[in-house]
């Protein structure tokens, strides 16, 4: 089969991102996709560094004080320079537009740490917490130009149960993003089913 190609979009640490370009070096998305580009709209983020030691090219577009419609007009000036399948956003911090998100129809997709059927929002460890929730969702979904509002592709159930602290949560729920995220795209990429 042949490789497909994503980019990864960034604001920030770039953990889920780490884990998928680990996983394209030697695990599961070996052979099976491969990372042209990471790009940041955040000057400073860590997650910058760590693409560039795995020796991604990676490209920052600032998105701060500038108009939506510019900041994505620069995007795509960029993603035209490259052949790619698939954006994946990986703690991407900016809402797409409706232009944006119909371009690349069913080609980006995100993933949210909660059910997005119940919490839509950057914070849903932090819902889970303060609702004393005995378990959560991670949800990986298409992007349209709402706020986790995309078709769901898959969601995995956490255990939370004898978590007593919020970064209890996040630790659990991260470690569980890492790989499932990378198992949703290979699935995704080869239409089979992966452990
Ligand atoms: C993750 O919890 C992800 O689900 C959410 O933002 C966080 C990003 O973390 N969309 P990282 O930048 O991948 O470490």
């Amino acid at each position: 089969m042949e490789e497909k190609k994503i980019v990864i979009f960034i604001s920030g640490r770039g953990s889920n991102m780490e884990a998928i370009l680990q996983n394209v070096e030697k695990a599961i998305l070996k052979d099976i996709c491969e990372v042209p580009l990471v790009l940041s709209n955040k000057i400073d983020a860590p997650g910058i560094k760590k693409a560039k030691k795995y020796g991604v090219r990676a490209v920052v577009i600032p998105s701060h004080k500038k108009k939506r419609s510019r900041f994505e007009a620069e995007v795509i000036r960029e993603l035209e320079k490259i052949d790619f399948d698939f954006i994946v956003l990986a703690g991407f911090m900016k809402i797409l537009s409706k232009h944006f998100t119909e371009k690349y129809e069913r080609r980006i997709i995100n993933i949210h740490p909660a059910d997005t059927k119940q919490y839509q929002g950057p914070a849903g460890y932090e819902w889970a917490y303060e609702n004393n929730l005995s378990q959560t969702y991670i949800t990986v979904h298409y992007v349209d130009e709402g706020v986790d509002t995309g078709d769901i592709i898959a969601q995995k159930k956490i255990d939370l149960s004898g978590l007593g602290s919020l970064e209890d949560i996040k630790k659990r729920g991260l470690t569980h993003e890492h790989r499932f995220y990378s198992k949703v795209i290979a699935e995704l990429i080869t239409g089979k089913k992966f452990e």
